[in-house]
């Protein structure tokens, strides 16, 4: 919350002439001189968004960088985990999960938010290189929903949770050397059809 009114506050400053002429509460709001980034800093935390979080403020920095860009957002990973979610429009809320290379396990919680039925908009979060994606969901389509879309036993895949429906949640642990290979490593939804939008980037750094 503090985050958003700050980059609302921002963003009054940076665009002083609309929000001064309209409303003397932003005016205020905008010349109140606590400690607001500055715009430039504002716009630096934008432009670089893909650069790696600073260590000191990885949260700071991971929840402002989406407001201001696509609205999809780095994962928010803490003890070799990351809690991510999927939705009834077919979406992840990130675009990339970044693990830590000091992580020997890492775990992926997969959140439905929705409320479709497995049926409908099942998801899933699946790891593979990124070369492998296309061919391991395609040829997913064929096993069907009992086997979670996935052709069973592909060594392609690297992970993958359960598929699941509107309101669960699922979950998968992996060994964080599989990931350390050639890449790069994507995660998508095998769901048929999801993968197109349902997908991001994996990295270990
Ligand atoms: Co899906």
């Amino acid at each position: 919350m503090n985050t958003r009114i700050t980059l609302l506050a921002a963003a009054c400053a940076f665009a002083l002439a609309a929000c001064g002429g309209q409303s003397p509460e932003s005016a205020d709001i905008a010349a109140t001189p606590a400690a607001q980034p500055a715009p430039e800093a504002v716009d630096a935390a934008a432009a670089e968004s893909t650069a790696p979080a600073p260590a000191t403020e990885p949260v700071t920095t991971l929840s402002a960088a989406p407001a201001a860009a696509s609205g999809k957002s780095a994962a928010v990973v803490t003890d070799c985990a990351t809690v991510i979610e999927g939705s009834d429009a077919m979406q992840f809320n990130v675009d990339s999960i970044t693990i830590p290379a000091s992580c020997s396990e890492f775990k992926i919680t997969l959140k439905h938010t929705g409320k479709m039925p497995i049926a409908a908009m099942g998801h899933n979060v699946v790891i593979t290189t990124a070369a492998d994606m296309q061919a391991v969901a395609a040829e997913g389509i064929g096993a069907g929903a009992d086997a979670g879309y996935l052709k069973p036993d592909d060594s392609r895949v690297i992970a993958h949770t359960g598929l699941i429906g509107g309101g669960e949640t699922t979950s998968v642990s992996f060994p964080v050397s599989k990931l350390q290979g050639a890449g790069p490593y994507e995660f998508f939804c095998s769901f048929p059809g999801h993968h197109a939008l349902m997908k991001g980037t994996i990295t270990v750094e």
